[in-house]
Protein backbone atom coordinates (compact mmCIF):
# COMPACT_ATOMS: atom_id res chain seq x y z
CA UNK A 1 0.00 0.00 0.00
CA UNK A 2 1.38 3.49 -0.97
CA UNK A 3 1.56 6.40 2.10
CA UNK A 4 1.47 9.68 1.76
CA UNK A 5 3.97 10.17 4.84
CA UNK A 6 4.95 6.73 5.71
CA UNK A 7 7.54 4.47 4.01
CA UNK A 8 7.29 0.81 4.67
CA UNK A 9 9.37 -2.21 3.64
CA UNK A 10 8.84 -5.38 4.86
CA UNK A 11 11.94 -7.51 4.90
CA UNK A 12 12.96 -10.84 6.95
CA UNK A 13 9.46 -10.59 8.52
CA UNK A 14 9.95 -6.83 10.31
CA UNK A 15 8.09 -4.19 9.22
CA UNK A 16 9.99 -1.18 9.08
CA UNK A 17 7.55 1.86 9.02
CA UNK A 18 9.69 5.29 8.54
CA UNK A 19 7.77 8.37 9.00
CA UNK A 20 8.46 10.63 6.20
CA UNK A 21 7.43 14.61 6.70
CA UNK A 22 10.89 15.66 6.37
CA UNK A 23 10.46 19.46 5.51
CA UNK A 24 7.90 19.40 9.03
CA UNK A 25 10.83 16.85 10.99
CA UNK A 26 7.88 13.99 11.14
CA UNK A 27 5.59 16.54 12.91
CA UNK A 28 2.46 13.82 13.10
CA UNK A 29 -0.71 15.73 11.27
CA UNK A 30 -3.95 13.93 10.44
CA UNK A 31 -2.47 12.20 7.57
CA UNK A 32 0.32 10.76 9.42
CA UNK A 33 -1.19 9.52 12.27
CA UNK A 34 -4.37 8.24 10.14
CA UNK A 35 -2.02 6.27 7.82
CA UNK A 36 0.16 5.20 11.01
CA UNK A 37 -2.83 3.45 12.51
CA UNK A 38 -3.79 1.65 9.25
CA UNK A 39 -0.03 0.33 8.51
CA UNK A 40 0.18 -0.79 12.18
CA UNK A 41 -3.43 -2.83 11.68
CA UNK A 42 -1.96 -3.65 8.26
CA UNK A 43 1.60 -4.99 9.47
CA UNK A 44 -0.47 -6.62 12.92
CA UNK A 45 -2.58 -9.27 10.11
CA UNK A 46 0.15 -9.99 8.01
CA UNK A 47 1.36 -13.17 8.91
CA UNK A 48 4.36 -12.24 6.75
CA UNK A 49 5.47 -9.47 9.85
CA UNK A 50 5.92 -10.44 13.22
CA UNK A 51 7.97 -7.41 14.83
CA UNK A 52 7.18 -3.85 13.66
CA UNK A 53 9.98 -0.93 13.70
CA UNK A 54 8.47 2.75 13.50
CA UNK A 55 11.38 5.30 13.07
CA UNK A 56 11.85 8.64 11.56
CA UNK A 57 15.01 10.82 9.91
CA UNK A 58 17.94 11.11 11.02
CA UNK A 59 17.15 14.71 12.43
CA UNK A 60 14.26 14.19 13.67
CA UNK A 61 12.12 10.89 15.22
CA UNK A 62 8.94 13.27 15.16
CA UNK A 63 8.84 16.99 16.39
CA UNK A 64 5.60 16.60 18.00
CA UNK A 65 2.14 16.74 16.88
CA UNK A 66 1.57 19.47 13.79
CA UNK A 67 1.79 22.53 15.51
CA UNK A 68 0.00 24.38 12.49
CA UNK A 69 -2.72 21.84 12.05
CA UNK A 70 -3.58 22.56 15.68
CA UNK A 71 -3.13 26.28 16.04
CA UNK A 72 -6.63 27.23 14.90
CA UNK A 73 -8.45 24.56 16.48
CA UNK A 74 -10.50 25.50 19.75
CA UNK A 75 -12.18 23.04 22.66
CA UNK A 76 -15.47 22.06 20.86
CA UNK A 77 -13.79 20.96 18.04
CA UNK A 78 -10.69 19.48 19.63
CA UNK A 79 -13.09 17.39 22.60
CA UNK A 80 -16.07 16.93 19.27
CA UNK A 81 -13.61 15.08 17.18
CA UNK A 82 -11.53 13.36 20.27
CA UNK A 83 -8.13 14.55 18.64
CA UNK A 84 -5.72 11.74 18.22
CA UNK A 85 -7.54 9.15 20.74
CA UNK A 86 -8.25 6.88 17.94
CA UNK A 87 -5.06 7.32 16.48
CA UNK A 88 -3.61 6.85 20.28
CA UNK A 89 -5.84 3.87 20.51
CA UNK A 90 -4.35 2.12 17.27
CA UNK A 91 -1.08 2.35 18.18
CA UNK A 92 -1.65 0.52 21.88
CA UNK A 93 -4.62 -1.91 20.13
CA UNK A 94 -1.25 -3.23 18.16
CA UNK A 95 -0.68 -7.32 19.31
CA UNK A 96 2.87 -7.34 17.53
CA UNK A 97 5.63 -5.82 19.22
CA UNK A 98 7.02 -2.41 18.05
CA UNK A 99 10.36 -1.30 18.74
CA UNK A 100 10.73 2.78 18.13
CA UNK A 101 14.40 3.03 16.67
CA UNK A 102 14.54 7.28 17.59
CA UNK A 103 17.46 9.59 16.36
CA UNK A 104 17.52 12.92 16.75
CA UNK A 105 13.93 15.14 18.12
CA UNK A 106 11.12 12.98 19.87
CA UNK A 107 9.52 16.14 20.99
CA UNK A 108 5.76 15.83 22.29
CA UNK A 109 3.73 13.72 20.06
CA UNK A 110 7.08 12.01 19.06
CA UNK A 111 8.32 11.17 22.69
CA UNK A 112 4.94 9.97 23.41
CA UNK A 113 4.60 7.85 20.13
CA UNK A 114 7.53 6.59 21.18
CA UNK A 115 6.64 5.53 24.87
CA UNK A 116 3.69 3.91 22.82
CA UNK A 117 5.86 1.54 21.10
CA UNK A 118 6.86 -1.57 23.80
CA UNK A 119 10.65 -0.26 23.51
CA UNK A 120 12.99 2.40 22.57
CA UNK A 121 16.23 2.22 20.95
CA UNK A 122 18.06 5.16 20.42
CA UNK A 123 20.76 6.92 18.67
CA UNK A 124 23.74 8.86 20.56
CA UNK A 125 21.92 11.85 18.74
CA UNK A 126 18.50 11.34 20.24
CA UNK A 127 16.67 14.46 22.58
CA UNK A 128 13.69 13.73 24.05
CA UNK A 129 10.99 16.33 25.58
CA UNK A 130 7.42 17.19 26.05
CA UNK A 131 7.81 20.93 25.12
CA UNK A 132 3.75 21.42 25.02
CA UNK A 133 3.68 23.59 27.80
CA UNK A 134 5.90 26.48 26.04
CA UNK A 135 3.25 25.85 23.63
CA UNK A 136 0.48 26.87 26.52
CA UNK A 137 -1.16 23.32 26.37
CA UNK A 138 -0.04 19.85 27.75
CA UNK A 139 1.13 16.49 26.37
CA UNK A 140 -2.00 15.07 24.73
CA UNK A 141 -0.84 11.37 23.40
CA UNK A 142 -0.19 10.29 27.03
CA UNK A 143 2.50 11.69 28.05
CA UNK A 144 1.96 12.73 31.73
CA UNK A 145 0.82 9.55 32.07
CA UNK A 146 3.72 7.48 30.62
CA UNK A 147 6.73 9.52 31.51
CA UNK A 148 5.66 9.54 34.68
CA UNK A 149 5.32 5.81 34.92
CA UNK A 150 8.57 4.94 33.29
CA UNK A 151 11.19 7.78 34.82
CA UNK A 152 9.45 8.95 38.20
CA UNK A 153 7.59 11.65 39.14
CA UNK A 154 10.22 14.13 39.72
CA UNK A 155 12.05 13.69 36.27
CA UNK A 156 8.54 13.92 34.85
CA UNK A 157 7.72 16.73 36.47
CA UNK A 158 10.72 18.44 35.25
CA UNK A 159 10.37 17.73 31.53
CA UNK A 160 6.71 19.00 31.62
CA UNK A 161 7.28 21.78 33.46
CA UNK A 162 10.77 23.28 31.97
CA UNK A 163 10.24 21.96 28.54
CA UNK A 164 13.74 21.26 28.45
CA UNK A 165 15.35 18.07 26.31
CA UNK A 166 16.62 15.26 27.57
CA UNK A 167 19.66 13.88 25.71
CA UNK A 168 20.43 10.17 24.72
CA UNK A 169 22.81 9.20 28.03
CA UNK A 170 19.83 10.58 30.27
CA UNK A 171 17.37 8.41 29.07
CA UNK A 172 19.59 5.30 29.06
CA UNK A 173 19.71 6.65 32.62
CA UNK A 174 16.35 6.64 33.66
CA UNK A 175 15.05 3.60 31.83
CA UNK A 176 13.33 5.82 29.20
CA UNK A 177 15.40 3.46 26.27
CA UNK A 178 16.37 0.43 26.94
CA UNK A 179 19.85 0.67 24.41
CA UNK A 180 21.79 3.60 22.82
CA UNK A 181 24.09 3.17 20.07
CA UNK A 182 26.05 5.10 17.75
CA UNK A 183 23.58 7.28 15.12
CA UNK A 184 24.99 5.48 12.10
CA UNK A 185 23.96 1.99 13.32
CA UNK A 186 20.37 2.78 14.89
CA UNK A 187 18.50 1.21 12.12
CA UNK A 188 20.89 -1.41 11.62
CA UNK A 189 20.83 -2.39 15.89
CA UNK A 190 16.93 -2.08 15.30
CA UNK A 191 16.73 -4.22 12.68
CA UNK A 192 18.78 -7.11 14.72
CA UNK A 193 16.72 -6.49 17.45
CA UNK A 194 13.90 -7.24 15.53
CA UNK A 195 15.28 -10.17 13.58
CA UNK A 196 15.96 -11.73 17.35
CA UNK A 197 11.93 -11.41 18.15
CA UNK A 198 10.76 -12.65 14.60
CA UNK A 199 12.47 -15.82 15.84
CA UNK A 200 10.56 -16.49 18.49
CA UNK A 201 6.57 -17.68 18.43
CA UNK A 202 4.60 -14.53 17.37
CA UNK A 203 1.82 -16.10 19.80
CA UNK A 204 4.50 -16.29 22.93
CA UNK A 205 5.81 -12.72 22.24
CA UNK A 206 1.91 -11.21 21.93
CA UNK A 207 1.38 -12.87 25.09
CA UNK A 208 4.79 -11.40 26.39
CA UNK A 209 3.84 -8.13 25.09
CA UNK A 210 0.23 -8.33 26.85
CA UNK A 211 1.76 -9.59 30.05
CA UNK A 212 4.49 -6.18 30.51
CA UNK A 213 1.99 -4.01 29.14
CA UNK A 214 -0.18 -4.89 31.86
CA UNK A 215 2.14 -4.09 34.08
CA UNK A 216 1.57 -0.65 34.12
CA UNK A 217 -2.21 -0.80 33.92
CA UNK A 218 -3.19 -3.11 37.35
CA UNK A 219 -1.94 -3.68 40.71
CA UNK A 220 0.94 -5.85 41.19
CA UNK A 221 -1.54 -8.70 42.72
CA UNK A 222 -3.33 -8.32 39.71
CA UNK A 223 -0.64 -8.59 36.98
CA UNK A 224 1.16 -11.10 38.67
CA UNK A 225 -2.30 -13.28 38.82
CA UNK A 226 -2.58 -11.79 34.49
CA UNK A 227 0.70 -13.53 34.08
CA UNK A 228 0.22 -16.75 36.09
CA UNK A 229 -2.75 -17.77 33.64
CA UNK A 230 -1.06 -16.14 30.48
CA UNK A 231 2.15 -18.52 31.59
CA UNK A 232 -0.25 -21.80 32.36
CA UNK A 233 -2.04 -20.95 29.16
CA UNK A 234 0.67 -20.99 27.10
CA UNK A 235 0.98 -24.62 27.89
CA UNK A 236 -1.90 -25.18 25.57
CA UNK A 237 0.22 -24.26 22.65
CA UNK A 238 2.03 -26.14 19.96
CA UNK A 239 4.76 -23.74 20.50
CA UNK A 240 5.31 -24.45 24.15
CA UNK A 241 6.06 -27.97 23.27
CA UNK A 242 8.32 -27.22 20.41
CA UNK A 243 10.18 -25.17 22.90
CA UNK A 244 10.34 -27.19 25.33
CA UNK A 245 11.63 -30.69 22.93
CA UNK A 246 13.81 -28.80 20.83
CA UNK A 247 15.95 -27.16 24.50
CA UNK A 248 15.53 -31.00 25.32
CA UNK A 249 16.77 -32.47 22.36
CA UNK A 250 19.76 -29.46 21.77
CA UNK A 251 18.38 -28.43 18.67
CA UNK A 252 16.94 -25.12 17.54
CA UNK A 253 13.00 -24.67 18.13
CA UNK A 254 10.80 -24.76 14.68
CA UNK A 255 8.22 -22.33 15.86
CA UNK A 256 4.58 -22.26 13.82
CA UNK A 257 3.00 -19.79 15.89
CA UNK A 258 0.37 -22.02 17.40
C1 LIG B 1 4.70 21.68 12.75
C2 LIG B 1 6.99 21.76 12.80
C3 LIG B 1 7.01 21.16 14.08
C4 LIG B 1 5.76 20.83 14.68
C5 LIG B 1 9.05 21.53 13.47
N1 LIG B 1 8.26 21.96 12.45
N2 LIG B 1 8.30 21.06 14.47
N3 LIG B 1 5.84 22.00 12.15
N4 LIG B 1 4.63 21.12 13.98
N5 LIG B 1 5.68 20.24 15.87
C6 LIG B 1 8.69 22.57 11.18
C7 LIG B 1 9.15 23.99 11.37
O1 LIG B 1 8.03 24.88 11.41
C8 LIG B 1 9.99 24.19 10.15
O2 LIG B 1 9.15 24.42 9.03
C9 LIG B 1 10.65 22.83 9.95
O3 LIG B 1 9.82 21.90 10.69
C10 LIG B 1 12.05 22.76 10.54
O4 LIG B 1 11.99 23.19 11.87
P1 LIG B 1 12.96 24.29 12.48
O5 LIG B 1 12.31 24.83 13.70
O6 LIG B 1 13.36 25.29 11.44
O7 LIG B 1 14.24 23.41 12.84
P2 LIG B 1 15.29 23.64 14.01
O8 LIG B 1 15.66 25.10 14.12
O9 LIG B 1 16.38 22.66 13.78
O10 LIG B 1 14.52 23.28 15.38
C11 LIG B 1 14.09 21.96 15.58
C12 LIG B 1 13.09 21.92 16.76
C13 LIG B 1 11.94 22.93 16.53
C14 LIG B 1 13.83 22.22 18.07
C15 LIG B 1 12.55 20.48 16.83
O11 LIG B 1 11.42 22.72 15.23
C16 LIG B 1 10.83 22.84 17.51
O12 LIG B 1 10.93 23.31 18.67
N6 LIG B 1 9.70 22.28 17.10
C17 LIG B 1 8.48 22.21 17.88
C18 LIG B 1 8.59 21.18 18.97
C19 LIG B 1 7.32 21.14 19.82
O13 LIG B 1 6.94 22.13 20.45
N7 LIG B 1 6.69 20.01 19.84
C20 LIG B 1 5.43 19.78 20.61
C21 LIG B 1 4.24 20.02 19.71
S1 LIG B 1 2.71 19.89 20.56
P3 LIG B 1 9.38 25.66 8.04
O14 LIG B 1 8.20 25.57 7.13
O15 LIG B 1 9.42 26.89 8.88
O16 LIG B 1 10.68 25.33 7.39
C22 LIG B 1 2.46 18.23 20.73
C23 LIG B 1 1.19 17.80 21.42
C24 LIG B 1 0.97 16.34 21.36
O17 LIG B 1 3.22 17.45 20.29
C25 LIG B 1 -0.44 15.94 21.73
C26 LIG B 1 -1.28 15.49 20.60
C27 LIG B 1 -2.63 14.94 20.96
Amino acid sequence: MAYETLIVEIEDNVALIRLNRPDALNALNSTLLGELSKALAAADKDDAVRCIIITGSEKAFAAGADIKEMAEKGFVEMFGEDFFAAEAEAIIRTRKPIIAAVSGYALGGGCELAMACDFIICSDTAKFGQPEINLGIVAGLGGTQRLTRFVGKSKSMDMHLTGRFMDAAEAERCGLVSRVVPAKDLLTEAKKAGAKIAEKSVLTAMVVKECVSRSYETTLREGTLFERRAFHALFASEDQKEGMAAFLEKRTPQFRDK
